[in-house]
This record gives structure tokens, C-alpha cells and sequence, in this order.
């Protein structure tokens, strides 16, 4: 899926957007099921030997790499429907991990946790992924050690082996939403008690939980400090599960609405979820109607600056800085963001600084001093979130802005630009 028809390899370039704005956004949009849940949720099928159900799956390409990694595996995949997907995991191999899969996907990691408490063992080549800095998996690796489990990292290899899982006391230095699901995922098989301490409180993180929890797991205060797992046995299958709508997608709804001055209507969502970022959008001027699953959000006006520092849950999400930032380089001040989670986020701003925003990015933090409007130029994609911010600043941009690198945004977004298109955008893909 990382195709090599992308700019920055010296490829040729295959698909690109064409957005010619701006354009008002103004309409209904559907929220999809949560990529960062559904990437967890996939391998945690492993966990039992049966068939799950999982509906309000999201149809995007991280989904569709997981789906062919559980195959290798021996997994039965069906779709049932557009987004409802049958998993039989009656005949799996734990030793079929296709290593040149896993090393080019985050996600791949979930399958350490999965397999170690399926067969206590897994090997799963270091995990790839957008490119935000340094990626260290220090904290999945001391909670399978404190479990009991010898982890190797040699020749591009996760090795992770147990004779036996033992629930332990495990206190997270760093507050990872990778580590939390992997340590749930070892653990809920594993003998006696297990708590964390210092998890991730995301969304996704109860979740999983809470399917994990539907298999028959017993997984007390997901979402709160401290999460305990009890050991059970077995997990069983023959469930049917609903996978959490996507916050960062919603956001993503939200944000456009802020950056287009336009009047969305997000449903399918928890507005519970974005409570911070509802907070930051009404400080720069947006009107936000909270109508618990769907959430209205309009704008008449240019943003007025802020300042806003990402944080872990129930913070400002890492994953809407880029679309946050599209909206302050057209705000009316001067702006501040510090990034606390990831080293390398603010890459967009230089694709931004093209369309004329005028951006200071140094290490965690950038300064936007806010432009009256922006003006649309050829611009890449260098992440995920990063393509969703550029197609934002195309809409609201005025003439034609042309986005490269499509495989980061189809990674995470299912139908994007059909989605931006029924709220008025005039957005195309093109191949060439
Ligand atoms: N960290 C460590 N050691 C670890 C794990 C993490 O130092 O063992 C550090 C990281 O370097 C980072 C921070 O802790 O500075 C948080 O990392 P975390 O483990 O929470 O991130 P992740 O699990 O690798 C997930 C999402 C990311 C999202 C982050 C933060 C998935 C597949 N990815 O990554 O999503 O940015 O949590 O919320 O769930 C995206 O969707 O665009 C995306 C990048």
C-alpha cells in the first residue's frame, strides 16, 4: 500500500486531488468507524478460536493491510458488508507473520500482544508508519517482560517468547496508546491479575476493552488512571461488535468548518470524545451546538489566534495539529502550537508556507502568523493527519491546489474526497 509512485522517492506520481476552492463547506457528513480502534480490534480477534462479527468497520487501506496480515496468519476474512467484517481465526499459524507486512505498518505491533497470548509467542518485523519522529516501543516491551515474556529486537525482528503469561503490576512511564492495547491484549489470557498504571485514556483504548471484554475478557476502569485485567482462560467467539466512531475524523469535520467559515452538520459521532477540541474551536470564534451523537459546528467569521500544546486524552489530540494549524495560519493574530507528542509533526507547515501561510516551525513548536487567505499551489502529503490538514487549506484556498502523495490519507480516511464533495467541495482524484 506504500506505493512507490510518491515525489519524494524519485517515483512517478500516480493519483493526486484537485481542489479548486474556496468553498464554504455546508451540509451532513457520516462519521466512519475509528481507525485506531479497528487497527487494534483486528489483531485482537487472534485472541480466540472462533468468529467475530465487527460492524461499523471503516473501509481504508490500514484496515485492508490488517485484513491480508490475519490471512497470511490463516484467518478467514468475509465481507459481509460495506463496512461489516467476518473473522473465523479456527485455523491460524502463529508462526506465519509476514515480517515485510508488519515492518511497513504501525499497527503490526498489536500483533506481539495478540499472539504472545494465543500461543506465547510472536515475531513481528519493527513497525513502520508515518514518519513523526522517533517511534520507541520501550513501554510495550517492559509490559511483556513484567509479564513474564523475553523480548528480542534483532535483524528488523520483534522476537517476544512465554512459556507463561503472569499478571503483574506494570507502570507506564509514558502515557502510549500502543503500549496500554498491547499490554490489555497480552494480558487478558494471561494467569492472575494485571493493572496499569498510567494508561492511555483514548477513546479506542475502551474500545478494545470493550470488545475484548464482549469475548468474555474481564477488564475493569479502561479510560480512567488505572485499568485492571483478570485473567480468564479462554475468550469466545460467535460475537458481534460495533467499532467506536472515529474522533479524529470528526475533528477533522470540525476543523474544516472552522478553516472554510462553513456550517457542517458531523453525525455518527461522540461529541463527548472531542470535548477539548469543541473548547479550542469556540475560543477562536466557531459555534458549536453539542447534540450528543452529532455535533454542528459554523463559522461566519475569520478565527481569531490561540494557543494550543497537544496532549495525551482527554487533551488536544496530536492527530487534529495539522488540521488545527490550517486554521490558525488563517486566523487573525498570531498563534502558537506546541506539539508534545510526536518530534516531527509540523512538516505540513512548509507545504502550507507554499500556499502562502506564513509559519516558523523549530523542533515541538511552530508560530502562525495568520494570513487573510491562502492561495492554492502543488502540495505533498508527508503524513497521515498532514493530508488531511492540506486538503482543508485546498478547499479554503482560493484557485486550484493540487495534493500528492494520496496513500498517507487513504491509510485513515475512508472517502474523503467523496465526503468533502456532498459538503459542497470542488475536490477530484486524478491519475496520471
Ligand atoms: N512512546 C515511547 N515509548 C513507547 C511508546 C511510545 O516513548 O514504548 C512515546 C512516543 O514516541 C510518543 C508518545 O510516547 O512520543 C505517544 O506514543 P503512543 O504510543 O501513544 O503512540 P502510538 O501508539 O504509536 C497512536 C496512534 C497515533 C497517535 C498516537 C498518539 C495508532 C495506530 N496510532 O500511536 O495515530 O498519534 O497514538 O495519540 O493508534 C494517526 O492516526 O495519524 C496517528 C499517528
Amino acid at each position: 500500500m506504500y506505493s512507490i509512485f510518491n515525489l519524494t522517492n524519485g517515483g512517478i506520481i500516480l493519483d493526486k486531488l484537485v481542489i479548486n476552492g474556496p468553498t464554504r463547506l455546508k451540509g451532513e457528513v457520516n462519521i466512519s468507524g475509528a481507525k485506531n480502534a479497528a487497527v487494534a480490534i483486528l489483531p485482537a480477534t487472534l485472541l480466540i478460536n472462533g468468529v467475530c462479527t465487527i460492524d461499523n468497520m471503516p473501509n481504508i487501506s490500514d484496515v485492508k493491510i490488517y485484513c491480508n496480515i490475519l490471512e497470511e496468519l490463516g484467518a478467514k476474512i468475509t465481507w459481509t458488508g460495506k463496512n461489516e467484517i467476518q473473522v473465523d481465526t479456527r485455523n491460524i499459524s502463529c508462526k506465519n507473520v509476514p515480517i515485510d507486512m508488519t515492518s511497513k505498518f504501525r499497527a503490526s505491533y498489536y500483533l506481539l500482544g495478540s499472539l504472545l497470548g494465543r500461543c506465547g509467542s510472536a515475531e513481528v518485523g519493527v513497525p513502520g508508519g508515518c514518519k513523526l519522529g522517533a517511534r520507541p516501543i520501550d513501554q510495550h516491551i517492559k509490559g511483556f517482560e513484567a509479564l513474564g515474556a523475553k523480548v528480542d529486537v534483532t535483524g528488523g525482528k520483534i522476537v517476544a517468547k512465554a512459556k507463561k503469561l503472569t499478571g503483574n503490576h506494570i507502570y507506564m512511564d509514558i502515557v502510549s496508546v500502543g503500549a496500554t492495547i498491547n499490554v490489555m491484549l497480552a494480558s487478558v489470557l494471561a494467569e492472575g491479575t494485571t493493572t496499569i498504571d498510567n494508561p492511555a485514556k483514548e477513546p479506542h483504548i475502551v474500545d478494545v476493552a470493550n470488545f475484548l471484554n464482549t469475548m468474555g475478557a474481564d477488564i475493569r476502569g479502561a479510560g480512567t488512571d488505572v485499568i485492571k485485567i483478570n485473567g480468564v482462560k479462554e475468550l469466545k467467539g460467535n460475537i458481534t461488535y460495533s467499532v467506536v466512531p472515529d474522533q479524529i475524523e470528526a475533528g477533522t469535520f470540525m476543523l474544516a468548518a472552522v478553516a472554510s467559515r462553513g456550517d457542517i452538520l458531523i453525525k455518527n459521532c461522540v461529541a463527548e470524545h472531542l470535548d477539548s477540541v469543541i473548547a479550542k474551536i469556540v475560543e477562536v470564534g466557531a459555534n458549536v451546538e453539542d447534540l450528543g451523537d452529532s455535533i454542528h459546528v459554523w463559522m461566519n467569521k475569520r478565527p481569531s489566534k490561540a494557543i494550543i500544546k497537544t496532549l495525551p486524552y482527554p487533551g488536544f489530540p496530536t492527530d487534529l495539529q495539522p488540521q488545527m494549524g490550517v486554521c490558525l495560519s488563517l486566523a487573525d493574530g498570531t498563534s502558537i502550537i506546541n506539539e508534545s507528542i510526536w518530534e516531527s509533526r509540523f512538516q505540513y507547515t512548509e507545504e502550507l508556507n507554499k500556499m502562502g501561510a506564513k509559519i516558523t516551525a523549530q523542533g515541538k513548536s511552530a508560530i502562525f502568523e495568520g494570513v487573510k487567505s491562502l492561495t492554492g499551489a502543488p502540495v505533498y502529503m508527508t503524513d497521515l493527519r498532514a493530508g488531511a490538514a492540506l486538503i482543508i487549506a485546498g478547499i479554503s484556498a482560493s484557485g486550484t491546489t493540487e495534493v500528492y502523495n494520496l496513500d498517507h490519507i487513504d491509510r485513515g480516511y475512508e472517502n474523503i474526497e467523496e465526503k468533502f464533495r456532498k459538503l459542497g467541495a470542488k475536490i477530484q482524484r486524478v491519475t496520471e
